[in-house]
């Protein structure tokens, strides 16, 4: 590491007066804060960590170039109960690719205890050592932050910058951050989750000084909001929710794992907190664990039809199975309502070794009325679409052109059940590459009611029956009921 980081603007500015933490704050930052003993065991886990993989890698002949605990555990800013030692293993830049894996899998499992091997971009091993859960990760010694070689070749400079410029008195800023993006449902960097990674979580405390003043900052956020309007831009995707240049690295953005969505609930949270601040933003009730009977009944009021494809789950990671769940989901709705249907929500989940994708829509059967979409009327094929229809005897209106610009007709069809037609079709949806298999293995979409055994599909009903704003789960507190919501994100409440 002998690149000296230039920061950047937002980075080069100096840090921001903190604001002072309310006593519902203060008495969850006490709550949240490691105890002594706790952080002296981390401690010194840590150090015997690196003694014991930097000793080993001697013995075994492994050209380890450094051994480093990063992440929350080596800055206490970890959240009680969920604790994990981030353990990196980084190597000569020589050492190939292929050999990187097999190294650092070597060290970590003669290390922990009970090693499993996991992936992401590459493998690592997950394993106990005095008493923590260990992520051991092999990646590579780089000079510049911002030429890594893999993935996690940036951490050893995000933990020199954290541990530069987050003073140890802010920790108890990024543990409640960390858990009021917890209680929204927003925390953490997986594609299950779409949310703010925690290394993010730390960044914003030291961009903008505190928890409060994270909170005041994100309740006046639009979507998508740029957190460096003077500096050198990123590259972000055309979907980018949050821009926040990695301070070791300005070409990245940090919290580009974080969705349109997920921001958004993020900004009104913030405004909902500020209006009426509480304990549930910083300890939510576990969620209603309704039964099939309790969610059938919500459902049933709504006279939709709910249908449901169950697959086998092919024992991918989470980060590779849930962008093709949604992929799902996604290409699912579109075919519906190319059939004709409305589709009202859907929803996906797995469990018990099947993935259940759920979709609702306004009605069971086709509607008798077919509308027709034709191309554009400046297009070629206008002509023959009109030579077509225009005297085609089973027109029940049209052809005509709709406000699109194209030439529409509307045409009579059988009222066929939903599931026949949608299943006629299901060679049309679009899956990724480990769902093709289980797809075509498929009963295909069947009704809700015959998949009421299958604990994925319970899960993906659940989550559709009971969607709402966290917040509004929680329900309103008593003081404030019936008054009504402050409007301005920016008032001084919490301040
Ligand atoms: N990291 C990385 N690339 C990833 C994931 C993680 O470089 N794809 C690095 C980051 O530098 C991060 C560290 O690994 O600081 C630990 O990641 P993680 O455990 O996700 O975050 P923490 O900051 O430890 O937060 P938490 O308290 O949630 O564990
Ligand atoms: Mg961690």
């Amino acid at each position: 590491m002998t690149q000296p980081l230039r920061l950047r603007p937002p980075w080069d500015a100096p840090a921001p007066p903190p604001r002072a933490l309310s006593p519902l704050e203060a008495e969850f930052a006490a709550r949240l804060r490691p105890d002594a003993d706790l952080v002296a065991r981390v401690a010194l886990a840590r150090e015997h960590l690196v003694e014991r993989a930097t000793a080993l890698a001697k013995e075994l002949g492994v050209p380890l170039r450094k051994a480093l605990v990063a992440g929350s555990s080596a800055r206490e800013t970890y959240l009680p109960g969920r604790l994990d030692l981030d353990f990196f293993l980084l190597f000569d830049p020589s050492l190939p690719r292929e050999k990187l894996s097999e190294s650092g899998l070597a060290l970590a499992h003669r290390l922990l205890e009970a090693p499993e091997r996991r992936y992401a971009e590459h493998p690592y091993a997950r394993g106990r050592f005095e008493g923590f859960m260990v992520d051991a990760v092999p990646g590579y010694l780089v000079e510049r932050s911002d030429a890594p070689i893999s993935a996690v070749d940036r951490t050893p400079f995000h933990h020199a910058f954290l541990s530069e410029h987050l003073p140890p008195e802010r920790r108890d800023d990024v543990r409640l951050l960390k858990r009021f993006l917890t209680s929204l449902g927003v925390y953490g960097a997986e594609v299950r989750t779409e949310g703010v990674s925690g290394y993010s979580t730390e960044l914003l405390v030291v961009l903008l000084g505190s928890f409060p003043a994270v909170v005041k900052a994100a309740a006046g956020w639009w979507v998508p909001q740029r957190l460096c309007p003077e500096g050198p831009e990123p590259s972000v995707m055309a979907d980018a929710a949050l821009v926040l240049p990695d301070p070791v690295d300005p070409h990245r953005n940090v919290t580009s794992a974080l969705s349109r969505r997920n921001l958004s609930v993020l900004i009104l949270g913030a405004r909902e907190y500020l209006a009426r601040p509480r304990a549930e933003f910083f300890d939510p009730p576990a969620p209603p664990a309704l039964t099939a009977e309790e969610m059938e009944s919500r459902i049933r009021p709504r006279g939709s039809t709910l249908i449901v494809l169950l697959l086998d789950d092919p024992g991918k990671v989470p980060d590779i199975l849930w962008p093709q769940m949604r992929k799902v989901e996604r290409s699912s709705r579109e075919l519906l309502e190319r059939l004709g249907f409305t589709v009202l929500a859907t929803s996906s989940a797995t469990a018990g070794g099947r993935i259940a994708v759920l979709v609702e829509t306004d009605r069971s059967e086709l509607s008798p009325v077919r509308v027709h979409r034709g191309p554009p009327v400046g297009a070629r094929e206008a002509s023959h679409f009109l030579e077509r229809w225009q005297s085609s005897p089973g027109v029940l209106r049209g052809p005509y052109v709709s406000d699109d610009g194209r030439l529409w007709v509307e045409i009579p069809q059988e009222p066929t059940g939903i599931l026949p037609v949608t299943n006629a079709a299901l060679s049309e949806l679009s899956v990724g590459k480990d769902l093709r298999e289980p797809l075509a293995r498929s009963a295909g979409f069947v009704p809700l009611a015959e998949a009421r055994g299958e604990p994925a599909a319970l899960l993906a009903l659940a989550e559709l029956v009971d969607r709402r704003l966290p917040w509004v789960r929680w329900g309103v507190p008593h003081e404030s009921a019936g008054k009504p919501v402050a409007a301005a994100p920016r008032g001084p409440a919490g301040a």
